[in-house]
């Protein structure tokens, strides 16, 4: 694609920008495309040097070749003057196309600047542009010229920059760019604002800048910023301009080692801050807000700056941060997250969603504790678009006239899908084949449908790296018989890692050397072909870092053969109790939950349905080699609750002594009946013992309603697990037990969505971590208040009839429900019902 010319170009500047670097290692993008369109000369602004696009032509495909210039001198004198004296025009789709010499996100600014040439007036434009799928603009028109930003992940080696006329209008552009970001610019995660949780998946969106201010300092142009980018003042963003004062010491701005860097944002940025003008007042008690204008129904990136340059000790300055009013950083205390140090650089990162207003409010203001004075500080902001679910960030697709070049993208995709679903024809067909037979064997079976995107390449294909099966395909997470016993050494006695209600688990080693788990279904066993298939089903649709991943299956001579990838510390419950684990601490445990929590919420939610797990406990939660928790075992999930209507009659299932009251009483399965399941791990977390112990005195024996009645009157810390005696702070315990009392509510809408479970256990971890001078057990109650409003709905469930049916059997077994027939149980608990 790219020319002679355009290497000799990329070399001239890597040279350049290299000579003119000092020693300091500095950003150097492998893509720098700046292109000054419709001009006959070269220009350079700061270091980069705009290349004419009627020299470097090859990048340019257009029906028509008309450029204009300014007549005039009219241009006000901005950065980017020298740019704005030309531009291209296009009354047909045109498009530039550049080489991508390494993928990853991108910088695309577009400039525009419509003044009036002798046969065309700019202002008049209307049109849209695009950049390979995603739209955006759309019939846009300058209005009084701008600069337009976007950073977007491009993982193709080409990029087009397609503009498109509206009808019986042109387009123009006077300038654009496309330069490498860095990578570690922009991360996968962020902060959700509401409901507060966390937000995955910022690498493949695209984005736009919407808003890059340096509060309480002046204008920063490219030429002062390392990736050339643009930050406004704030003034005219303050909603209350008394409110504010300007603070001001470059020279004093440290970048820390490993934290944010110069490439995040100049000292000129760190080294001036807005704070709140409350000159010697104790008493000062307002906010400091900013609006930004934005567009209603996108999500939005926020990174918010911060560089405590006012304070002359560390630990005085304590301040809320608001995101339209959700208190988003409350008591926050630069110096502790930066080990001590003043003056240091940081950065934070949140997504919100513009749902009720075109403006994104932010406001800093004082908080309650107790030794600082009233002070805030916000040194800058910047504000992304993030693409809608079509990839676009104008609200509109692309435009099918700029969608012509495609073909051979649509071929080899053609080919692809072809293949795709050929594949899943055979697995479909396959499925229903075992499926009849199983029928006729036994009609209670309950089928899910194999989904169209179910099998997908995302799946692994570890089982073809051996020499048992033919290279090529790339669906081959099916794997031979013969590639498992091996892996297995022969399904080895001595290799077994557990045993459960479907059979053996096998620890397995693959000729990748590759460490798996392997599941053999017993042919004979209870949870027969149609969890096998669920479990198929759901772990090939659900990719999650908190999901236990399914490397491949087997399933030759009627064998139901799991492989997954191997969980180094086995179950959260071998190292709860019964085992010969070091006890782990209060803040292990804590990550474990919410890692879990993590797990389950992205279940629920993930996913256009809920997909509801159905057999939470803390033997399917399995722990990594950083005791990092995936959540395991899908055999039981249904997606619902719409699906179940129809099968009301569905046995319960699950294990006893974690299973939802109410599933049993009214056999409507939702999201809560997890949640419910989940609350009673978090109390076997903090108590250390088996969910149900019949060797107990009768009140004891199930750990739900023993632990409950101890969270009810205050007392929880009485019987948490002893080896964490004087370990938890209080704060934390009291919040741990709330959390767990929500989710075992007897019905399930008072319980707490996952979504929530998962916020407050990061809070519960946040209050045993935290460092608060004079402890504040008050004020992180009202904290709590702010920061998450549906806590409020949390009600205290009154009503005591019900979650009780569970305790009053023994069971002569352990916990672990693996032999128990349910419909046993279940037949139990329906006459406990009747008394
Ligand atoms: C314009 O810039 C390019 C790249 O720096 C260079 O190769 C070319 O010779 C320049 N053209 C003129 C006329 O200066
Ligand atoms: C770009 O996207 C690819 C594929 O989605 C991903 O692997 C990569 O990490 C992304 N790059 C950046 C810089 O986010
Ligand atoms: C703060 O600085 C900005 C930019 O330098 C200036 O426009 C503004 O008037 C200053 N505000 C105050 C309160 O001094
Ligand atoms: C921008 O950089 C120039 C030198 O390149 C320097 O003189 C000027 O003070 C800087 N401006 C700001 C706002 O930092
Ligand atoms: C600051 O703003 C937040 C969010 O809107 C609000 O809850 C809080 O009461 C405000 N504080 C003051 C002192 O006005
Ligand atoms: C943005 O587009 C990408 C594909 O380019 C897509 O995967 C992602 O889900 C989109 N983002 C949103 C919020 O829908």
């Amino acid at each position: 694609m790219m020319g002679f010319r355009g290497i000799k170009l990329l070399l001239i500047l890597n040279v350049l920008i290299l000579c003119f670097l000092s020693s300091r290692s500095q950003f150097v993008p492998v893509d720098r495309y700046s292109i000054d369109c419709g001009s006959a000369t070269n220009t350079t602004i700061g270091n980069r040097v705009f290349v004419s696009d009627s020299l470097a032509s090859s990048y340019l495909t257009t029906p028509q070749n008309v450029l204009v210039d300014t007549s005039s001198n009219s241009i006000p004198s901005s950065e980017y003057s020298q740019l704005y004296q030309t531009a291209r025009i296009f009354s047909q789709a045109s498009t530039y196309s550049f080489k991508i010499n390494q993928p990853g996100r991108h910088w695309i600014r577009l400039f525009f600047y419509p003044f009036s040439a002798s046969n065309y007036d700019l202002k008049t434009a209307t049109f849209s542009v695009s950049v390979n799928d995603h739209s955006l603009l759309s019939d846009f028109s300058s209005g009084e010229g701008s600069v337009k930003e976007y950073s977007v992940n491009l993982t193709s080696d080409n990029v087009e920059i397609t503009f498109t006329p509206s009808s019986g209008s042109f387009a123009f552009v006077n300038g654009l760019e496309v330069v490498s970001v860095p990578d570690l610019l922009i991360r996968d995660d962020a902060a959700y604002v509401t409901p507060p949780t966390s937000y995955h998946g910022l690498s493949n969106q695209a984005m736009e800048t919407v808003a890059r201010v340096n509060m309480g300092g002046p204008t920063v142009t490219s030429r002062n910023d390392s990736l050339s980018r643009t930050w406004v003042p704030d003034s005219r963003f303050l909603k209350n301009p008394n409110f504010a004062a300007n603070a001001s010491n470059l020279n004093a701005v440290r970048y820390p080692d490993g934290g944010a860097t110069p490439d995040d944002a100049p000292r000129s940025v760190y080294g001036t801050a807005a704070r709140m003008a409350s000159d010697g007042d104790p008493k000062s008690n307002f906010n400091v807000t900013w609006g930004f204008p934005v567009d209603l129904g996108f999500q939005y990136l926020i990174r918010l700056h911060f560089c405590d340059i006012v304070s002359d000790a560390p630990n005085v300055l304590y301040f809320n941060v608001y995101i339209q009013d959700s208190n988003v950083l409350p008591d926050f205390d630069l110096t502790t997250k930066l080990q001590g140090h003043l003056a240091t650089a940081y950065y934070t990162d949140f997504v919100t969603q513009a749902m009720k207003s075109d403006e994104i409010r932010i406001s800093i203001g004082p908080s309650n504790v107790n030794n600082a004075l009233p002070n805030a500080i916000l040194n800058g902001v910047e504000i992304m678009k993030l693409n809608d679910s079509d990839g676009s960030l104008s609200g509109k697709d692309v435009p099918t006239s700029s969608k012509k070049s495609k073909s051979n993208v649509g071929v080899i995709a053609g080919v692809v899908v072809g293949v795709v679903v050929a594949l899943l024809l055979v697995l479909v067909l396959f499925f229903v084949h075992k499926r009849k037979k199983q029928e006729r064997l036994n009609q209670s079976k309950i089928w899910i449908p194999l989904s169209t995107n179910g099998l997908s390449q995302t799946m692994g294909s570890k089982c073809s790296n051996g020499t048992t099966i033919s290279a090529g395909s790339n669906f081959n997470y099916r794997c031979p018989f013969a590639a498992i016993q091996e892996a297995t050494n022969n399904f080895d006695e001595s290799w077994v890692i557990g045993i459960g209600g479907f059979g053996k688990v096998y620890k397995g080693v693959l000729s990748d050397g590759t460490k798996v788990a392997v599941k053999r279904g017993n042919p004979k066993s209870q949870q027969g072909l149609a969890e096998f298939q669920t479990e198929i089903e759901m772990l090939s649709q659900f990719r999650h870092r908190h999901l236990v991943s399914l490397i491949g299956y087997c399933d030759e001579k009627s064998e139901m053969i799991l492989i997954y990838e191997y969980m180094e510390n086995g179950t959260l419950k071998s190292h709860l109790y019964g085992s010969s684990f070091p006890s782990m601490s209060w803040k292990q445990r804590l990550e474990i939950c919410i890692g879990a929590a993590r797990g389950l919420h992205y279940l629920h939610t993930g996913y256009s349905k809920a997909v509801i797990h159905r057999d939470v406990k803390s033997a399917n939660i399995l722990l990594d080699e950083n005791l990092m928790a995936k959540v395991a075992d899908f055999g039981l999930s249904k997606t619902g609750p719409e699906i179940d209507q129809t099968h009301v009659s569905t046995a319960v299932k699950g294990s006893f002594g974690y299973l939802d009251p109410e599933y049993f009483r009214r056999q409507q399965l939702t999201e809560k009946s997890d949640v419910y399941s989940f609350g009673v791990v978090l109390f076997e977390v903090l108590c250390a013992r088996p969910v149900i112990d019949p060797s107990l005195p009768r009140e004891k024996v199930n750990l739900a309603e023993w632990a409950m009645k101890w969270q009810k009157s205050g007392q929880l810390e009485q019987i948490i697990d002893v080896t964490l005696k004087g370990k938890i702070r209080p704060d934390s315990l009291r919040k741990f037990g709330e959390t767990a009392e929500k989710c075992l509510s007897d019905f399930g809408v008072d319980r707490p969505s996952m979504g929530d479970v998962l916020w407050n256990l990061e809070y519960v971890l946040q209050l045993q971590e935290a460092v608060l001078p004079n402890d504040p057990d008050e004020n992180s109650t009202n904290v709590i208040g702010e920061l998450s409003p549906q806590i409020h709905d949390f009600h205290t469930g009154g009503d005591e009839n019900s979650n009780t049916g569970m305790g009053q059997f023994e069971m002569s077994s352990n916990d672990d429900i693996s032999g128990v027939s349910m419909s046993k149980v279940f037949s139990q608990l329906v006459k406990s019902e009747g008394r």
